[in-house]
């Protein structure tokens, strides 16, 4: 009775959804205590969230939809919530630090879901690491629907070996990001020629790259710097996640909805680099282009000029900038050939003086952002204090007249140079440093403890 008027329900739902949210909420169990016990037969996607987060409050009917989804597709994964400030000690145990947190739980096992925030992609994690972790390819024809439908994906080829084993150890892992298959060496393209048996292969950007243990090191790492395209979209959090591989990252930064030519002829060198050089740099690079230049000033902390290239070295932060014209991708790899020479001046980097410039950075971007949205508040915020300082400053002078200057003066620059602002020029406000708890500062924290989880 009950699962038939569910039924229904699920029929229902497509529609009554759009018009009223709420309804889909019956989709996603509301979870407590008990879960523990209960979930030990079943494959769960949980998001453990905390009521007064702002993410777990975007997350919420996006979390709905797919609930619906998981359910009318009829997946064998059930979808929860979990408010993880009520029921605290379960979700420490199940290893969540930050808000919210996505995790596909599988009888033992725990996987993060680290990815994009919407229905598909969460839906497609799912459904990837809720199955098989290495899936069989049976035939050609599976091979050419999975080549079709996956943009990557990585083939094991051969019997029972170390490196099979290897290769299920690297899957447990990175299952989170990406696809696993093994197959007979028939089932593969006759396009593919390999040199050994048995191999490791990565499908991509309408090629393939086989794993050589000898130059591509270790396999989980190879196949963590081999799971993206070859030219990306990039944003900020794919920028972050490319720094793991350790490559470089050529990005034509530009601006989509400008149309002149000189916008998408960058773009269209780095997408021809990228596709007509491959062989040669796919090792050690890695291609894109981005919408504007907002993140990529606050990566920089620089101003760039929207079109440009910046290259940027993951391994130390350090970035290239163009010293030259680009016309065409002899350019570009001319300017790539530089970089690897050494002919080009890296800028930035991870040493203590870039630290110093961060921490400027992002104080003066926060007092920036305070006047552009409300001049007022800052005149408030940042003026008041400066006046006072000046106040002082002015009393300390006339004090300095009176003689017995010096101790004072020694005494109130220690306090006004701490916690407020630098008592010299008065016109532009430099802060200290240490002063905002600005927003513009938590933003890698944040993303920190997503990436740690
Ligand atoms: C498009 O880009 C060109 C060159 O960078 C620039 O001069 C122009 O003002 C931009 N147009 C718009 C609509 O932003
Ligand atoms: C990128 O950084 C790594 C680590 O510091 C360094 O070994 C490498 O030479 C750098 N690459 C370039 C092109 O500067």
């Amino acid at each position: 009775m009950a699962a038939r008027r569910r039924g229904a329900a699920l029929g229902l739902c497509a529609t009554v959804c759009l018009l009223d949210m709420a309804f889909c909420k019956g989709f996603v169990e509301d979870l407590d205590e008990s879960f523990k016990e209960n979930r030990k037969d079943d494959i769960w996607l949980v998001d453990f969230y905390a009521p007064w987060c702002g993410h777990c409050k975007k997350l919420e009917p996006i979390w709905n939809e797919v609930g619906l989804e998981m359910k009318s597709v009829g997946s064998p994964v059930k979808v929860g919530k979990m408010d993880a400030t009520s029921y605290s000690s379960i979700a420490s145990e199940f290893g969540v630090r930050g808000y919210p947190t996505i995790k596909l739980l599988k009888g033992d096992l725990a996987y993060n879901y680290r990815g994009p925030r919407t229905k598909d992609d969460i839906i497609e994690f799912a459904h990837r690491v809720s199955g098989a972790l290495i899936r069989p390819l049976p035939s050609q024809q599976m091979f050419e629907h999975v080549r079709k439908r996956h943009r990557v994906f990585f083939v094991y080829i051969g019997g029972e070996s170390p490196l099979k084993e290897k290769y299920i150890d690297a899957a447990s892992e990175l299952i989170v990001y990406t696809y696993f298959y093994s197959a007979s060496e028939e089932v593969v393209p006759e396009y593919v020629t390999l040199k050994e048996m048995p191999a490791v292969l990565v499908f991509k950007d309408e090629t393939y790259f086989v794993y050589d243990e000898y130059e591509d090191g270790d396999l989980s790492s190879w196949i963590n710097r081999e799971r993206f395209q070859n030219y990306l979209t990039m944003d900020g959090f794919l920028l972050y996640e490319l720094g793991d591989t350790g490559k470089l990252v050529a990005i034509a930064v530009i601006d989509e909805k400008n149309t002149s030519a000189e916008h998408t002829r960058l773009k269209s060198i780095i997408q021809e680099v990228a596709r007509d050089y491959r062989d040669q740099f796919h090792r050690d690079f890695q291609f894109g282009h981005m919408d504007g230049n907002d993140y990529i000033n606050t990566l920089l902390m620089d101003e760039l000029k929207v079109p440009t290239v910046v290259v940027l070295n993951t391994s130390n932060q350090q970035y290239f900038l163009l010293d030259r014209q680009i016309n065409n991708a002899e350019d570009m790899v001319q300017f790539i050939n530089n970089i690897l020479d050494g002919t080009v001046d890296a800028q930035g980097g991870d040493s203590i003086l870039q630290r110093l410039k961060r921490m400027v950075f992002d104080a003066k971007s926060t007092i920036v952002s305070v006047f552009r949205s409300s001049p007022l508040m800052g005149c408030f915020l940042f003026g008041l204090p400066l006046g006072v300082v000046s106040i002082m400053c002015y009393g300390i002078y006339t004090a300095d007249a009176d003689g017995h200057g010096d101790e004072r003066y020694e005494v109130v620059r220690g306090e006004a140079g701490g916690p407020a602002l630098p008592d010299e020029g008065a016109g532009q406000p430099e802060p200290s440093g240490a002063d905002p708890p600005a927003p513009a500062a938590q933003e890698p924290k944040d993303v920190l403890e997503k990436k740690k989880d």
